[in-house]
C-alpha cells in the first residue's frame, strides 16, 4: 500500500502468541519498558502491539470502549507512554462483528473506529477475519484501507485473513502486509508447513506491501498462550533466518522483559536483521531443494551480493551447498557468516557448509552479476531470478 509505511518489514512485538488474551496497561509498559532496555529498538524494533481482548463494548454513540480494568487510564494514555519510548502503538481489530475471541469487531463502525484510533494516537492496525460470514474479504478490507487513510493519521494496516482468498493479489494495493497462512503455532511442523505456503508468494511483495507468515515464535520454549510444545535454539534460528530471508514482518511473540542470551542472540543479530530490512525489499526464494536440503537466496540492494540460507530440515547433519550460478552470481565470491559475523574467505563456484538437523548456515555472497542484462528497477539494474 502506497501509504509511506512498511518501506521495510515492520519490527515490533505484539501479545497474542505469549499472553493471547491476558493483556493489559501493565503489560503493554513493560512491554514498551523491555523493546527500549534489552537493546531491541536499538536493533530495529518499533511497534508495540495489542492483540485480541483489549475491547469489552461500545458506548451508546457506537465508539469502541477499551476494557476499563484491564487498560485503566485508556488507550490514548497507553499510546502516549509507547510514544515517550520512541516507539510506536498498534492495536487489533476484526472486519467482522466480533474479533475471534468475541470482543466486538467492527462491521459497520469502520470509519468510526479509523477515527478513534486516529484520535489515539495508533500507528498500526491489524484486522482480522472472523465472524465474516458473507463478507467479501477485498471489499471488506478495501472499506477498511480508505477508513484508515481518511483517519487523518499514517497508520500502517496489517490484514489478517489467514491467505484466505488470494491477497498476494490484492494485496499490496490494500494493505502494508497481509497473512498468508493460518495462525502459526511454536513448533517445527508449523514454521515448516509456513515456509512452503508462504514462499511461492513472492509475487507481490516489496517496499510499502509484505507477505506475513505470522508473529515470531522465537523464545516461547512451549511456555506461549498457543499450542505447539516449543522449539530448541537451532530451530528458532531456523525461523529467525528463514522470517529474515523472506522478507516477512518481524514482530516478536514471546516475553522480550526476559530474555535469555539465546534468543538474544536470535532476535537481536544485526546481520540478519540487515537482510531482512535490505531496502531492495526482494522477498528471498527457494531455489534448490535436495531431500529438504535447501537453498534459498534474497537479492540485496548492493550489486553482485546475495543472503543465502542453508536450510536443513532433514533429521540428521549434512552438507548444503550453494552454487553461484544458481542465485545469479559469476564463479567468484567471498562468504561472510552472518549468525557469527565472521568472513570465511573467497569460493570459486560454489559454497558448502555443513548444517545441523534443522538448523541453518546463513551467509553473504559478495561477487558480480553473471547478468547485468535484466531490467532497469528503482535505477539498479539486475537479473531477474526464476
Ligand atoms: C486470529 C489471528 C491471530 C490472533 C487471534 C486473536 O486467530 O490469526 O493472529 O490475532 O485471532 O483472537
Amino acid at each position: 500500500l502506497s501509504n509511506g509505511l512498511a518501506l521495510t518489514p515492520p519490527m515490533g512485538w505484539n501479545s497474542w502468541n505469549k499472553y493471547g488474551c491476558n493483556v493489559s496497561e501493565s503489560l503493554i509498559r513493560s512491554m514498551a519498558d523491555a523493546m527500549v532496555s534489552s537493546g531491541m529498538q536499538a536493533a530495529g524494533y518499533q511497534y508495540v502491539n495489542v492483540d485480541d481482548c483489549w475491547q469489552t463494548g461500545r458506548d451508546g454513540a457506537g465508539n469502541i470502549i477499551a476494557d476499563p480494568v484491564k487498560f485503566p487510564n485508556g488507550m490514548k494514555a497507553l499510546a502516549d507512554y509507547v510514544h515517550s519510548k520512541g516507539l510506536k502503538f498498534g492495536l487489533y481489530t476484526d472486519v467482522g462483528p466480533m474479533t475471534c475471541a468475541g470482543r466486538p469487531g467492527s462491521l459497520n463502525h469502520e470509519v468510526q473506529d479509523a477515527n478513534t484510533y486516529a484520535s489515539w494516537g495508533v500507528d498500526f492496525v491489524k484486522v482480522d477475519w472472523c465472524y465474516n460470514n458473507g463478507l467479501d474479504a477485498q471489499t471488506q478490507y478495501t472499506i477498511y484501507r480508505d477508513a484508515l487513510s481518511n483517519s487523518g493519521r499514517a497508520i500502517l494496516f496489517s490484514i489478517c485473513n489467514w491467505g484466505l482468498y488470494n491477497p498476494w493479489i490484492w494485496g499490496p494495493a490494500t494493505g502494508n502486509m497481509w497473512r498468508t497462512t493460518g495462525d502459526i503455532q511454536d513448533s517445527w511442523s508449523s514454521i515448516t508447513s509456513i515456509i512452503d505456503e508462504n514462499g511461492p508468494r513472492a509475487v507481490g511483495a516489496g517496499p510499502g506491501a509484505w507477505n506475513d507468515p505470522d508473529m515470531l515464535m522465537v523464545g516461547n520454549y512451549g511456555t506461549g498462550a498457543i499450542g505447539g510444545g516449543g522449539m530448541t535454539d537451532t530451530e528458532y534460528r531456523s525461523h529467525f533466518a528463514m522470517w529474515s530471508i523472506m522478507a516477512a514482518p518481524l514482530i516478536a511473540g514471546n516475553d522480550i522483559s526476559n530474555l535469555n542470551q539465546a534468543t538474544k542472540d536470535i532476535l537481536m543479530n544485526s546481520e540478519v536483521i540487515a537482510v531482512n530490512q535490505d531496502p531492495l525489499g526482494k522477498q528471498g526464494l527457494l531455489k534448490s531443494d535436495i531431500n529438504g536440503l535447501q537453498v534459498w537466496s534474497k537479492e540485496l540492494s548492493t550489486l553482485g551480493t546475495r543472503a543465502v540460507v542453508l536450510f536443513n530440515r532433514s533429521a540428521s547433519a549434512a552438507n548444503i551447498t550453494v552454487n553461484f550460478d544458481n542465485v545469479g552470481l559469476n564463479a567468484t565470491a567471498s562468504v561472510r557468516d552472518l549468525w557469527t559475523k565472521t568472513d570465511i574467505g573467497s569460493f570459486t563456484t560454489s559454497y558448502t557448509a555443513n548444517v545441523p538437523a534443522h538448523g541453518v548456515v546463513m551467509v553473504k555472497l559478495t561477487g558480480t552479476e553473471s547478468n547485468s542484462s535484466g531490467p532497469i528497477i528503482s535505477g539498479k539494474t539486475y537479473r531477474i531470478m526464476a
